[in-house]
């Protein structure tokens, strides 16, 4: 069931062309908000749906037309820009989303265009990483066409999703953590954990 209060903001507007060290949007996509946003659970308190992505775990769309779908390949636009999304567990049918660290950020790119370590987590392209700013901990839920990067809108950092995320631009101290995937027929899943430490490193 899915309780309005915690419905995500989903916003698709176009803004700009990039986005500066300041924050100044120019050409950038949003492609969804409201990263804490919970889908679909059965009982809060039940840990399954907080404990970190697992192996085998599908990956349930975050917002849009297809909330709270099971993610295939094609539906994620060959180039980007990237698709928020929780794992799900195929077998219970629950949604990991009662952490925000577990928001994690789908992107089908061609196979050819990635570094090799990034290659190697990828399955037919489609590369996962948390969706979890490393700067202050903000949804990365922004996109430049120009630059074909990832960028969270709080205050510009740009990640490459060819190369392992690596910090284009901005104040983000480190790559977002890539999460290894592979294809059951169609379906992109779990098939290793976060590379790092999700989200923000503790000072
Ligand atoms: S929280 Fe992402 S750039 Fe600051």
């Amino acid at each position: 069931m899915v309780h309005a209060s915690q419905s995500p903001v989903v916003r698709r507007a176009r803004c700009g062309a990039s986005l500066t060290r300041r924050g100044t949007l120019y050409g950038c996509l949003v492609v969804a908000g409201g990263g804490t946003a919970g889908l679909a659970r059965a009982d809060e308190s039940d840990p399954a749906l907080s404990i970190p992505p697992q192996p085998g775990d599908q990956f349930a769309f975050l917002a849009g037309e297809k909330r709270g779908q099971v993610v295939k390949a094609d539906n994620l636009p060959l180039g980007g820009p990237q698709v928020q999304v929780y794992p799900i567990d195929p077998k219970s049918g629950l949604v990991r989303d009662a952490s925000r660290l577990n928001l994690v950020i789908l992107i089908r790119l061609d196979p050819s265009s990635l570094s090799e370590d990034t290659r190697l987590r990828a399955a037919e392209g489609v590369v996962a990483y948390s969706a979890v700013c490393t700067h202050q901990g903000c949804p990365v839920n922004m996109w430049t066409s120009e630059k074909k990067a990832f960028v969270c809108s709080c205050h510009g950092s740009v990640y490459d999703p060819r190369n392992g995320a690596q910090v284009l631009a901005g104040p983000a101290p480190r790559p977002l953590p890539s999460l290894g995937v592979k294809l059951q027929g169609n379906v992109p899943v779990v098939a290793a954990a976060f590379s790092g430490h999700v989200g923000p490193t503790a000072q």
